[in-house]
Order: structure tokens, then sequence, then C-alpha cells
């Protein structure tokens, strides 16, 4: 997994060298695709089949990209196309997840393009800190719901949106291991005992806040996959793949 997590840091690496206003949402699809080529890993978003859910009334269509690009209001699972150029001003989030030797690493990344508006810049800066507040707070013997608190205390604090509908994960061989990650404590009761679980070390999470700056709820575009902010206001995503340790937290996904 430390391998696997490495690799998507060096994808990292290369995109953030490489995104600049003109270039298509495509070319970081490739360039990631490359890189990953280059180091024996092959993605682990590429003919992805969301798991069946009870209220799917169509079959799901299978993830078509090896990253998930989304810009400004698309806050996850935006596809990658060739006419989708990047433009001065936006924000624009990256999300990788390799497969090496039968683990994986998930990764995601809001990146700015150009010179960004401050309320940008703020909500970058928010989603960024709740991640490392949830990293801090992956410690062995704290439970779930810990991680979960301390992500909704900074993203409230800096008076944005949790987006409740989409959590951070375990992972491991699968790309969505349990236990589901809330980034803010659950409501319902299933859900909440679910999150007191305690983490133990060997425990792998993809620790993942999706903030947005004017609503919690989201939508999903006719593309099937993107999802967009419900009010079409700015989103951002931050997500490291974190080992529990008897020592702490380890990123994996960095350099
Ligand atoms: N990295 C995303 C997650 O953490 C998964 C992307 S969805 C896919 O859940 F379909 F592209 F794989
Ligand atoms: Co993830």
């Amino acid at each position: 997994m430390r391998e696997a997590g490495r690799i998507v840091a060096l994808v990292h690496a290369r995109l953030q060298e490489t995104i600049a206003p003109g270039v298509s949402t495509w070319e970081l699809d490739a360039l990631a695709a490359q890189v990953m080529a280059e180091r024996d890993a092959e993605s682990a978003f590429l003919g992805y089949v969301p798991p069946a859910s009870s209220d799917a009334a169509q079959p799901a269509k299978a993830y078509p990209a090896h990253t998930c690009v989304s810009i400004n209001e698309e806050l996850v699972h935006g596809i990658p196309c060739k006419q989708r150029k990047l433009r001065d001003g936006d924000i624009v989030s990256v999300d990788v997840g390799v497969r090496y030797q039968g683990y994986i690493g998930d990764s995601a990344w809001t990146y700015a393009v150009g010179a960004i508006s401050p309320q940008a810049a703020h909500l970058m800066a928010v989603t960024h800190a709740s991640l490392y507040a949830a990293i801090e707070a992956a410690q062995p013997g704290n439970r779930i719901l810990d991680v979960s608190r301390a992500v909704q205390k900074e993203v409230e604090g800096g008076r944005l949106h949790v987006a409740y509908q989409y959590t951070g994960h375990g992972v491991g061989q699968a790309m969505h291991e349990p236990p589901q990650v809330p980034n803010y404590v659950p409501k319902d009761l299933e859900t909440r005992r679910a999150a007191r679980r305690k983490m133990q070390p060997g425990l792998v999470l993809a620790l993942e806040p999706m903030v947005q700056v004017g609503t919690e709820e989201t939508e999903t575009l006719g593309d099937e996959w993107t999802v967009i902010s419900a009010d079409g206001s700015l989103t951002a995503h931050f997500e490291h793949t974190v080992a529990i340790t008897e020592t702490g937290p380890q990123i994996l996904t960095q350099l």
C-alpha cells in the first residue's frame, strides 16, 4: 500500500506542474495514465462499477476514465474530456486512484488555476485544513466519529458546508472497504453506531472531506457521474490514504 500510495503522489506531482489555463481535463487524465503505466500501476477508477444500490433505477455505468477531474461547482467524479479546458481563476480537483500489485492508493487534491478569488482560496484552505484535522484525529483507539467531528468542526468554523452524501472509506485490496468515514457527526442512529467503531493499527482509511460554499446538497448530472453542488456554488476536495499505526497516522499518498 505504501508503494501504491507513492505512485499516486508521483501522479499528483506531475499534475501540479502541468495544471494551467488552456490545459484540457483530458490531457490531465492522459498524463496520469502515462505516469501510472511508467510505474507498472493501473487506474483503480477505469471501468469501476459502483456497487448496486437498491434505489438505482438503471444498471450503473462503468467509470470511463483513469482519473476524476472536477472543476468549480463540480464536487467529485467529473469525467475528463478533450473539449473542457482549464481557465484562469478555476479550481480543479483531480482524484487519483491506482492499483499496484493488488493494492490501492487513493488521493484527491484541489489545485488553483492561475489567480483565484478570495472565496475560492478560503474554500481550498478550509478544506485542506479539514483533511489535516481528520488525519490528526486518526489515532489508534480513537473512533471514526472523532475523525468525522474534526472535519465538521473545521468546515463549519470556516462557514462552509460538508457535502454529506459522500464519505471517506476503508481502502486496501478494494477501493471501497468498510468502514465508511462520514465528514460530519451522523444524526442517523445506525450510521452513528457504525462510526463509534474504534480505529486499530493496521486499518487504512481514505480520508476525504468534500466541501461546498453554499449548500450541503449535491446533484448528479446526466452523464451519471459528475456530482455538482445543488446551488452551483464552488466546491473543493482533498483526500489522502492514511494508515493507522501504533505510533499514529501515516499518510501513504505522499512522497
Ligand atoms: N476516489 C473516489 C473515492 O474515493 C472514487 C472515484 S469513483 C470512480 O471514492 F468511479 F472513478 F472510481
Ligand atoms: Co476515496
